[in-house]
């Protein structure tokens, strides 16, 4: 197993502090990174694989039909993947990539190891010509941790990891890649689309029950992480669409009157009904992802869509070249 570099050191001390301070609001969350522990993240490859996910089928047609296009066109040799999960959608672009190329290097980062582990083993078996770097951290705070490279560099941000940002967090993060990006290098986005209320909802109401399951988990994660008591079995998972915001909002309901010990010996009381806000989901106009691009110098060179334009791949470059 190809060793994982821990990019995160050191860093992030109040982390601790930040996440029960979004306990303690009126509007109770908390941070979405936090549902991915490793059983989060083989639950999210199960969510991928229902019927009702259609972002992760839609997405993968679409690289299908045009990873070829735009590997010859990007004639990069290096991937850098943000939140790359299992990478089984990236696989696709690699394989044409080392058609292309006598030499591939593919990096990828993300907050879980499990997803880490999964993105080396799809991936090392498919070429001699391929490098694979894998680094643990938070790509809302370790991107300047990583590597710079001489190689034409195609970053990565796929799934519509975008859409669990508030503008303000989702520039940050695309102005972070975009200050990492030299004149040869191009950026490729997929994010969900704006459509049909029912289709939307559904996607994180699977029959199965894995959606649910990888909501409530949630609460293990932090349990563990914060020494705390929250009860699973107290909790609904509750996903619905905000057609305001253009957004999934995902909750756990409490579904009693019930007391969480603090670490700071406070205590937190939930009444019956109170929701905790786990994950927005948000689903894309061509107007806001434009605005988020221009206020982010990145500029918009070619898109790919599906049929029924459910889901788009935005190849971007940096304005700073133009
Ligand atoms: C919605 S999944 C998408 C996975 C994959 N890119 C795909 O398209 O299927 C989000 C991925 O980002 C990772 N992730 C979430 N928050 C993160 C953060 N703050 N920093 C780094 N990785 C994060 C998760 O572990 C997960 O693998």
């Amino acid at each position: 197993m190809q060793k994982i570099e821990n990019i995160s050191l050191g860093k992030n001390k109040s982390n601790s502090k930040t996440a029960l301070s979004y306990l303690k609001r009126k509007k109770k969350s908390l941070p979405t990174k936090y549902l991915y522990d490793e059983k989060g993240s083989n639950l999210f490859e199960k969510i991928c694989n229902t019927e009702e996910y259609y972002l992760t089928r839609t997405e993968q047609k679409i690289l299908n039909k045009y990873s070829a296009e735009i590997i010859s066109y990007t004639k990069v040799k290096e991937f850098l993947e943000l939140g790359s999960g299992s990478s089984k959608k990236t696989k696709i672009l690699l394989m044409n990539a080392l058609e292309q190329n006598a030499f591939m290097n593919y990096s990828s980062l993300d907050i879980s190891e499990k997803a880490l582990k999964m993105s080396f083993n799809e991936l090392e078996s498919i070429s001699k010509k391929l490098k694979i770097n894998l680094y643990k951290g938070d790509f809302l705070h370790d991107l300047n941790n990583l590597p710079s490279s001489k190689n034409n560099r195609l970053f990565l941000f796929l799934g519509s990891t975008l859409g669990n940002f508030d503008d303000d967090t989702a520039i940050k993060l695309l102005k972070e890649v975009e200050k990492k990006m030299n004149k040869n290098d191009f950026f490729l986005l997929g994010v969900d689309k704006i459509k049909d209320e029912k289709v939307i909802t559904s996607a994180y109401n699977d029959k199965q029950g894995y959606t649910k399951q990888f909501n409530l988990n949630i609460l293990n994660v932090i349990n563990k992480k914060y020494n705390l008591n929250f009860n699973q079995e107290n909790f609904n998972h509750h996903a619905l669409y905000n057609q305001t915001k253009s957004q999934v909002e995902m909750y756990l309901e409490s579904i009693r009157k019930q007391n969480v010990m603090l670490p700071d010996d406070n205590i937190l009381s939930l009444a019956e009904g109170e929701k905790i806000l786990t994950e927005i989901s948000r689903k894309f106009s061509d107007e806001t992802l434009s605005m988020l691009l221009k206020k982010s110098s990145l500029r918009k060179i070619k898109s790919y869509s599906d049929n029924k334009k459910y889901f788009t791949l935005y190849l971007l470059k940096s304005t700073k070249y133009f």
